[in-house]
């Protein structure tokens, strides 16, 4: 049987688990997703959030082990991306007058857009009044769409916050002490780099809209539910939405005939050496968006590719596609290009525009090594590192 499960009184999850699902927009989700939705139990019945699509049957039976979903009076859209909204059609039908509330424009037109269905519309500030509760409603567009909002119970002090603060992370304990908090915390770190990075000046004004209310719970529609680590989160997200990075380097390479490696492992030592934790990630041995994870809060990122066929490696080139799309627009972390070539160095002067393009800090010009690099050439990218390093400490 699928229960739902009571978070707070008269607050029930009713979401979806999806233990199998590995990809998510290119993105791995190595431990599964939950599709959160909640509802309330006032004089109102309201719903916030759907399922996927798929998971419409899930949400029913949860629903109804509370309530006959028929009687639902109120849904609230946070987010109309499908993974919330696609099981939205499903609800209609069954309680076809419940009244539908999205954020005024672009979340009333994408209901529209995508299912033909009216919504209510809800500027930041609304309130909605349920019987004992009062909802309050926040837009946060761009976070990580133009429609989205998060919405306040006033009497349980939970925050739904939808894609904000969440992980894909598939559970049945509910609540982050009941879960592993490192392993939490690395799921919604991914999340934040893979799915909000590029919005982090607009999710921080979401994070000062949200400091200034009294929090019980955070309730994200993906993964855990936060209660005990409230702080933990909401100091996290202050320091990626604020891009802040720490003292440490990931070097990012592919190579054919290991001459880009040697350089690569040149340049990690040269940061231990110089007393900056560094990783050293082979693109074929990790995916992007893992390396996005490590990547997003560091202050140094070298990237190396060897020339093929007058180009960079495509492996590279797919990370360096996906991370500019990600990378936030006012990037200045410090970025270093190389990589080996046998007649024209054009693999890696292609890195190098790629990292220009992404806005990164480029204090050389690209480092360049044809065939096999001598002991020499190493030293002297020892010494480039060395030089980097101290400008950045001076
Ligand atoms: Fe979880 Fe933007 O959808």
């Amino acid at each position: 049987m699928l229960n739902a499960i009571e978070i707070s009184p008269k607050v029930w999850w009713v979401g979806g688990i999806d233990w199998n699902e590995r990809l998510f927009h290119g993105y791995t989700t190595e431990a599964g997703i939950t599709y959160n939705a909640y509802l309330i139990m006032d004089e109102k019945i309201t719903l916030i959030d759907t399922c996927k699509a798929t998971f419409s049957n899930e949400l029913v039976q949860r629903i109804s082990q509370v309530v006959d979903p028929a009687k639902i009076d109120v849904v609230i859209t946070n987010h109309v991306e499908m993974d919330h909204s696609g099981s939205l059609p499903v609800i209609h039908k069954i309680a076809p007058n419940a009244q539908i509330y999205a954020s005024a424009g672009a979340g009333v037109n994408e209901v529209k857009a995508h299912f033909g269905i009216e919504a209510t519309p809800v500027k930041s500030g609304d309130t909605l009044n349920i019987g004992e509760r009062t909802l309050t409603f926040v837009t946060t567009p761009m976070v990580h769409w133009p429609d989205n909002m998060v919405t306040y119970s006033d009497v349980d002090r939970i925050l739904f916050s939808n894609d904000a603060f969440g992980q894909h992370y598939a559970t049945t304990k509910r609540f982050d002490d009941e879960n592993d908090l490192c392993e939490i915390m690395k799921q919604a770190k991914k999340y934040y780099a893979n799915i909000v990075w590029p919005y982090g000046m607009q999710a921080h004004k979401a994070l000062e809209a949200v400091k200034g209310l009294e929090l019980k719970m955070i309730a994200p529609s993906h993964g855990c539910i936060w209660r005990s680590h409230i702080d933990k989160i909401l100091e996290k997200y202050e320091a990626w939405t604020t891009y802040q990075t720490e003292e440490k380097a990931v070097v990012v390479f592919d190579s054919m005939w290991h001459s880009t490696e040697m350089m690569a492992r040149e340049i990690c030592d040269s940061f231990i050496a110089e007393g900056i934790s560094a990783k050293l990630i082979d693109v074929k041995a990790s995916h992007i968006s893992d390396i996005m994870t490590d990547l997003c809060d560091a202050r140094y990122v070298a990237v190396g590719s060897p020339t093929l066929n007058s180009n960079m490696l495509p492996t590279v080139a797919s990370f360096l596609t996906y991370m500019r799309g990600l990378s936030p627009k006012n990037d200045q972390r410090i970025g270093l290009a190389f990589g080996s070539y046998g007649w024209a160095p054009l693999g890696p002067k292609q890195v190098y525009d790629e990292l220009e393009k992404a806005k990164f800090n480029l204090p050389v010009p690209v480092i360049t090594q044809q065939w096999i690099p001598s002991e020499e050439n190493l030293a002297e990218l020892q010494a480039t590192v060395k030089k980097i390093i101290e400008d950045a400490r001076a």
